[in-house]
């Protein structure tokens, strides 16, 4: 397995393709010696812990995950989302603004089952990287989750965390309705918001 070109790069990891297939692998950034690196995290094996929280998702989850996750040595593999005209799929911030319902949908959905089964991934809302729009069809767009690390929460005490839920599902919220401003246009209405609204 040989990895080719820089894809993409996160606050944490690059990921780069691998030479003639479609997947691609992310690697921890190297190591530099200044005051930004020092950040909760850095210092953790996330391709491991990624793979963790990927491999215990509910099966309906995971259908908005790349697929092919799988771990080789330190590297964290998995497949490179393709459009329905083969190109490569964009992350949403560089796609912007989604004209597609169903996309909508799919994001509704996602974010339902992240409260329904208490997995906290605030980073998959918060910032356009984490999420890739897969046009399957002229019509029909689909959110793939491309990074599903956790952090912090995990050492509370089990008392002290269920006092927390609530917060923690506001925090979800939050985050949602940030990305909602960012890239969803007005004009877009879900069947949940129509229900809502009748
Ligand atoms: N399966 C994939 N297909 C295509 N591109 C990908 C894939 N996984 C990651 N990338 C690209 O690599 C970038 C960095 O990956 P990732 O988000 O996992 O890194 P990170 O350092 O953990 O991110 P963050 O800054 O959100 O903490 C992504 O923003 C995306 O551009
Ligand atoms: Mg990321």
């Amino acid at each position: 397995m040989k990895t080719g070109k820089l894809i993409g790069s996160g606050k944490y990891r690059d990921c780069y393709s691998i030479e003639g297939t479609h997947l691609c692998a992310k690697k921890k950034r190297p190591f530099h010696f200044k005051l930004k690196y020092f950040r909760p995290g850095f210092f953790r094996d996330l391709n491991k812990e990624e793979f963790k929280v990927y491999s215990n998702m509910p099966p309906k989850l995971k259908e908005f995950f790349p697929s092919n996750y799988q771990i080789e040595g330190s590297l964290l593999i998995s497949e490179r989302p393709r459009d329905y005209d083969g190109k490569y799929s964009k992350i949403i911030q560089e796609h912007g603004p989604v004209y597609n319902v169903p996309f909508w949908e799919d994001i509704d959905t996602i974010f339902n089952l992240l409260i329904e089964h208490k997995i906290w991934l605030f980073d998959v809302f918060n910032k356009g990287t984490n999420i890739m729009v897969q046009k399957v069809s002229e019509d029909v767009y689909k959110p793939v989750i491309i990074d599903c690390k956790k952090f912090g929460l995990k050492s509370y005490p089990l008392q002290l965390h269920l006092l927390f839920e609530s917060e923690l599902r506001k925090k979800l919220i939050r985050r949602l309705s940030y990305f909602h401003r960012r890239f969803k246009p007005e004009s877009i209405v879900t069947k949940s918001e129509e229900l809502r609204i009748k």
